[in-house]
C-alpha cells in the first residue's frame, strides 16, 4: 500500500504488509509519546481536526499525536459552530479546509460521510468514525494492543480467540476490528449480543468466507470462556431510534471481577474501546477490575497515540525521518504510562 498522500477511510484498504509497516513505525514513536524525546518533523504542517460527534480520546489523541510530531492543530468540535449548520455541503467544507490544512481528521454521525468528504478534499483525510460504519484508527490501535499483549504471553495473532460483547450492531469500533482481524489466520470470533444487536450479517459473512469461525451467544457466560481477548463495548445509545429502545439494553451484560474470575481463563485480556458507561444502570465493565493486570483499557489509549503518530508520519511521508528532527526534552518528564 502507498501511504503518502492517501486517505485512511476503512480497514478494507489494509493488508498484512500495510499493518506491519504501520506497527513498525508506531514502535518507533515510543520515545516521543513517552516524552523522552521531541521531534519537529512535521513543523509547519497543520491538522484540521473536525469532530461532529462527541469524543474525548480520539479527538485529543489525534491532536496530541500531530503535536508530538511538531505540527499544529485547528479544531472544530460542534456541527452547530460550523458552516455545515448553514447548509454547506460536506464537499464545499472539504474544498475550503483542504486549502487551509495539510491533513484532515473527521468524525461524523453519518455512515459514508467521511468518504464523501474525502472525495472533495485536496489533502489526506483520516476517518475518526463515520456513524455506525467504521473506526479504522481505533481498530488499528486495538490490534496493536492485542499483538503486544499476546506477545508478552509468547503468542501471535494467528489462532486468536476473541469474544466481542455488547452492541455489535451499531459499534463501529467492533466492525473495523472484526474486519481487520480477518486478515490473520484461524480467528475464532465469539459474538455476545442480544439478537437485535448482532454484528451485521454482511460482516459475519465476510469473516466466515475468509475461513474464520464465528459463534453467536445471547448470554454472557458461555460467550466469554476460552478466549484470549474479551472486548467489551457500550450500548451505542445515540444510534437508537428512541431512548426508550436504548434503555431496554442498558445493563444487559456486565463484566465484573466475580464473573471474570469464575468464567474466564486466567490470562484473558480485557479490552474496551472506551468510553465505558459508568452510570449505575449500565456498567458493562465494572470498576472493581480497575487494578487487574489483565485490564488493558488504558494501555489501549496509550497505544492510540503511537498508532495515530504512525498514520500521520506515513501519510505525510516522513516516517523515515522522524529521528532526524529529534532532540531530548529539556524539561522533567512527569508522565507515567499504563
Ligand atoms: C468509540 C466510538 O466512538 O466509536 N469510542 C472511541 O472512539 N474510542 C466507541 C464508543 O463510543 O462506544
Amino acid at each position: 500500500m502507498e501511504f503518502v498522500g492517501s486517505h485512511v477511510l476503512s480497514v478494507d484498504q489494509f493488508d498484512r504488509g500495510a499493518i506491519q509497516r504501520i506497527f513498525a513505525v508506531a514502535d518507533e514513536m515510543a520515545p516521543y509519546a513517552r516524552r523522552e524525546r521531541i521531534t519537529r518533523v512535521l513543523e509547519g504542517a497543520i491538522l484540521s481536526n473536525m469532530f461532529f460527534e462527541p469524543s474525548t480520546r480520539t479527538r485529543i489523541s489525534f491532536g496530541c499525536a500531530f503535536n508530538m510530531l511538531g505540527g499544529e492543530v485547528r479544531e472544530t468540535t460542534e456541527l452547530k459552530s460550523s458552516a455545515l449548520a448553514k447548509g454547506e455541503s460536506l464537499q464545499d467544507t472539504a474544498r475550503v479546509l483542504s486549502g487551509y490544512s495539510d491533513v484532515i481528521v473527521m468524525r461524523h454521525y453519518e455512515a459514508g460521510s467521511v468518504a464523501e468528504f474525502a472525495r472533495a478534499s485536496r489533502v489526506p483525510v483520516l476517518n475518526a468514525g463515520d456513524g455506525p460504519n467504521e473506526h479504522p484508527s481505533q481498530a488499528l490501535l486495538d490490534l496493536y494492543t492485542i499483538r503486544k499483549e499476546l506477545k508478552s504471553r509468547d503468542r501471535g495473532v494467528d489462532g486468536l480467540r476473541i469474544a466481542l460483547v455488547g452492541d455489535l450492531k451499531y459499534g463501529r469500533a467492533v466492525h473495523s476490528l472484526c474486519k481487520l482481524l480477518a486478515l490473520y489466520d484461524n480467528v475464532h470470533y465469539k459474538l455476545v449480543a442480544p439478537p437485535e444487536l448482532g454484528l451485521p450479517g454482511s460482516i459475519v459473512d465476510e469473516l466466515r468466507s475468509a475461513g474464520h469461525v464465528v459463534s453467536e451467544y445471547s448470554q454472557l457466560q458461555p460467550g466469554i470462556d476460552h478466549v484470549d481477548i474479551l472486548y467489551v463495548t457500550r450500548t451505542q445509545e445515540e444510534r437508537f431510534p428512541s431512548q426508550a429502545e436504548a434503555d431496554r439494553y442498558r445493563g444487559l451484560f456486565r463484566l465484573n471481577q466475580a464473573i471474570y474470575t469464575q468464567h474466564c481463563e486466567p490470562n484473558t485480556v480485557i479490552m474496551h474501546p472506551l468510553p465505558r458507561d459508568s452510570r449505575a444502570q449500565a456498567q458493562e465493565l465494572d470498576d472493581d477490575l480497575i487494578e487487574h493486570p489483565n485490564l488493558a483499557i488504558f494501555r489501549q489509549t496509550d497505544n492510540g497515540i503511537l498508532v495515530r503518530m504512525a498514520l500521520f508520519a506515513l501519510v505525510m511521508g516522513v516516517a523515515d525521518r522522524v529521528h532526524e528532527y529529534a532532540r531530548p526534552v529539556t524539561w522533567a518528564t512527569t508522565r507515567r504510562f499504563a
